[in-house]
């Protein structure tokens, strides 16, 4: 099917144009971590594809008549049907953003010394599941560990792994990430939602969706499973939703908002100890910290997201994208998923040992060669470090990610991006590699300060 973006830019927004000196000015002042860049400095920003979506005019009309009633907004009863149609689930709850759901969602199901088992936990995910006291356990299927290996559903959960520590009777819930974006945006299949679903049941256990990226999922199941190629987009992701007994979405993503998240579940007990909890720390029940724009904003975009010509063109833009940098030299997590692309820094640059960072040298790289912002993978954030920031243990891979932000960069941005890659690609041993300089010990991706290290 040829495709094209069903959409057309009606206000834009100017882009930053600057010089590499300025570049290298700006990165030194950022302690050479892209998250101290003021945006003003930076020209293409892949940092994350959350709340960076452009939004439709059908959204920012509807935005225009939101109703910011504290009790009762008939903006927040647009939400809900919107989100009960597309889910089923008959409580839903707006909260402000994805890791205030799991906060409000976990504290309601789990207890010290539980286990919460997923394919992957998002880092603020598990961070919500270890504030609890509980212990968060990623069992990736197989295939995820070969970066090359061109299996279609990368992103599921390792079933015989997931029935063992089911038996161990201290599991507390099982969360399903789709897409996997932890485990590099790789989608999970429905037979495996399936199956783990009904082996977390068969142990009395919950099971559910942490669905951010429901509509993406969706696509890549019509794209490559079987039995699902008639279906439609809204078809799979209700009956993704339907398997499980709630969700929690950072509505950031597939909702195409600014800001927003739900928590739907079916159980009306654990509904009520969420309501509870959101009512004390987010806000109440009909509008859970969240602007009534961004409720009715919301409304509109998980429609919008499940357009089959809109998702079919955004799989493609990441597919060409995906071929280009190949073309360049640059190697990427196959295969290609939708939101992210995931780059193989450690084969572009075998000279730099995982102490040097391969993935933060090439994310540095692009901002100075092309003042493209992504965010490192690898050692950097999930390694371990001494006393000294010296690296103990590497992580598995060392990899780059760009996020591809909803209906905002053009093929003509990525044929940018691409240039600058297979820039970088030519000469590849010209990359310095990093060391820390100082890294706090909590949440220190967000804060440390590197230098090159030559
Ligand atoms: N779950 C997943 C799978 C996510 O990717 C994110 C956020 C969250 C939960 C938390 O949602 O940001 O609304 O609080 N991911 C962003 C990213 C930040 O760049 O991948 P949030």
């Amino acid at each position: 099917m040829r495709t094209f973006p069903p959409y057309r830019a009606q206000v834009v927004a100017e882009i930053p144009v600057t010089t590499r000196a300025e570049r290298e000015e700006a990165l030194a002042e950022a302690g050479y971590n892209a998250f101290n860049l003021p945006a003003s400095k930076i020209s293409i920003d892949l940092l994350t594809d959350s709340g960076t979506g452009a939004v439709s005019t059908t959204q920012e009309a509807a935005a225009a008549g939101a109703d910011r009633s504290y009790a009762g907004s008939a903006s927040f009863y647009r939400f809900r049907d919107a989100l009960t149609d597309l889910t089923g689930y008959p409580h839903i709850l707006p909260v402000h953003q994805g890791r205030a759901a799991e906060r409000v969602l976990f504290s309601s199901v789990l207890e010290p010394g539980r286990i919460s088992v997923s394919n992957t936990h998002f880092d603020t995910t598990r961070a919500n599941v270890e504030l609890l006291g509980a212990e968060a356990l990623d069992l990736p299927c197989a295939e995820f560990g070969d970066l090359d290996s061109l299996e279609p559903f990368k992103g599921n959960i390792d079933l015989d792994a997931l029935e063992r520590v089911l038996t161990s009777g201290r599991v507390g819930q099982v969360l399903l990430t789709i897409t996997n974006n932890g485990g590099g945006g790789q989608p999970v299949s429905m037979a495996n939602l399936a199956a783990a679903a009904k082996l977390a049941r068969a142990h009395g256990v919950p099971v559910f969706l942490d669905a951010a990226r429901f509509a993406e999922n969706a696509w890549l199941v019509i794209q490559r499973e079987e039995g699902y190629r008639d279906k439609t987009p809204r078809e799979v992701a209700q009956e993704a939703f339907s398997l499980v007994d709630g969700s929690v979405a950072s509505l950031k993503k597939d909702g195409i908002s600014p800001m927003g998240a739900f928590i739907g579940l079916t159980d009306p007990e654990i509904a009520q100890r969420c309501e509870t909890n959101l009512i004390a720390t987010e806000g109440f029940r009909t509008y859970g910290g969240l602007g009534a724009h961004d409720l009715d904003r919301v409304a509109k975009g998980v429609q919008e997201v499940l357009d089959p010509h809109y998702l079919a063109a955004r799989a493609d833009e990441a597919a060409r994208l995906a071929q280009l940098a190949g073309d360049g030299g640059v190697d990427i997590v196959q295969p290609p998923g939708i939101h992210a692309l995931y780059l193989n820094a450690g084969r572009l640059l075998p000279h730099l040992p995982a102490a040097r960072f391969p993935g933060h040298a090439l994310a540095c790289e692009l901002y100075l060669e092309g003042g493209i912002r992504c965010v490192e993978l690898g050692s950097l954030y999930l390694g371990t470090l001494d006393e000294h920031n010296e690296l103990v243990t590497p992580a598995p891979f060392e990899l780059v990610r760009m996020a591809l932000p909803r209906r905002v960069y053009t093929q003509g941005h990525y044929d940018y991006v691409a240039e600058i890659l297979g820039d970088i690609a030519k000469n590849p041993e010209r990359v310095p590699g990093y060391r820390i300089i100082d890294a706090p010990k909590i949440l220190r991706h967000f804060n440390l300060r590197m230098a090159p290290a030559r």
